[in-house]
């Protein structure tokens, strides 16, 4: 069997190949996903995109486990990461290791992810020395999205990169494999990149991250708006409604089923 890229070998690329990322929460993308990505995560962000929600901040716990599970399933060479929901690890380190324990057993993904910097260096240690590896995720982070008014990209004021760079260092020093930055102007997330020992992955962060994540759907173009940072690689919108069209005009006019799709 072809064994899975494993958390040391993600930490290991600090400042070498880039490593290359996505979201994928459904078996059948991951399987394509799989194809080139290092690691794949299963965001919370499915809240959003799969499940019509307005943010993070309602994911359910059995809901990252269920696309967690699908995930793991479809794919056979990333390392899987899913993503801790709001709520369920913020209130303390044996509670954050009780619902990480879960997911992992649940859905047999290599690591976890949550979101914080400094905060959470507490509880990125506690969950690191019991066995779970920790991905950390600070700058825009979409669950404190209540907190901040909305989501806004980090770092445009230089007297707040300080702030940024202890959560980093912290998140770094309390044994985290790597670090997402979301939402960060380019000479901030540079700064940290060199500062820190793990590698940061990006999302509109920048080129100097050494790695990149982006949600499948956006690149794809199936979100009718995304946010400046996202590249559209794929427009999969207008395929899928030219697709959809034509079935919904062959079923009226009785093209289809044709002579082809027919048990005779
Ligand atoms: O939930 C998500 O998709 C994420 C990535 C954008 C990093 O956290
Ligand atoms: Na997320």
């Amino acid at each position: 069997p072809i064994r899975r890229t494993t958390v040391p070998q993600i930490a290991a690329r600090k400042g070498g190949e880039p490593i290359v990322s996505l979201t994928s929460y459904h078996a059948h993308t991951a399987a394509i996903v799989d194809k080139y990505a290092d690691f794949i995560l299963v965001g919370d962000s499915l809240g959003m995109v799969m499940h019509g929600m307005e943010s993070t901040v309602g994911v359910p716990l059995d809901l990252m486990i269920m696309h967690g599970k699908a995930v793991v399933r479809g794919t056979q060479k990333a390392l899987i990461v899913v993503d801790m929901p709001f709520g369920t690890y913020e209130e303390s380190p044996s509670i954050a290791f009780r619902n990480a324990a879960k997911i992992m057993k649940e859905t047999g993904c290599g690591a976890v992810k949550l979101e914080g910097g400094k905060r959470m260096a507490e509880t990125i240690r506690f969950l690191t020395e019991r066995g779970i590896p920790v991905m950390a995720h600070i700058g825009l982070t979409p669950q404190s999205s209540h907190v901040m008014g909305g989501f806004k990209t980090q770092g445009r004021d230089e007297d707040t990169w300080a702030i940024h760079e202890e959560d980093a260092r912290a998140v770094a020093e309390a044994g985290a494999f790597s670090l997402v930055l979301e939402g960060m102007v380019e000479p901030l997330a540079a700064k940290i990149t060199k500062q820190i020992p793990i590698p940061t992955i990006g999302i509109g962060a920048s080129a100097d991250c050494d790695g990149q994540i982006l949600v499948l759907e956006d690149m794809l173009g199936l979100n009718e708006w995304t946010p400046k940072f996202v590249k559209v690689y794929g427009d999969l919108g207008p395929a899928i409604e030219r697709a959809v069209g034509q079935y919904a005009e062959e079923v009226k006019d009785r093209s289809f089923p044709g002579e082809d799709e027919v048990y005779r």
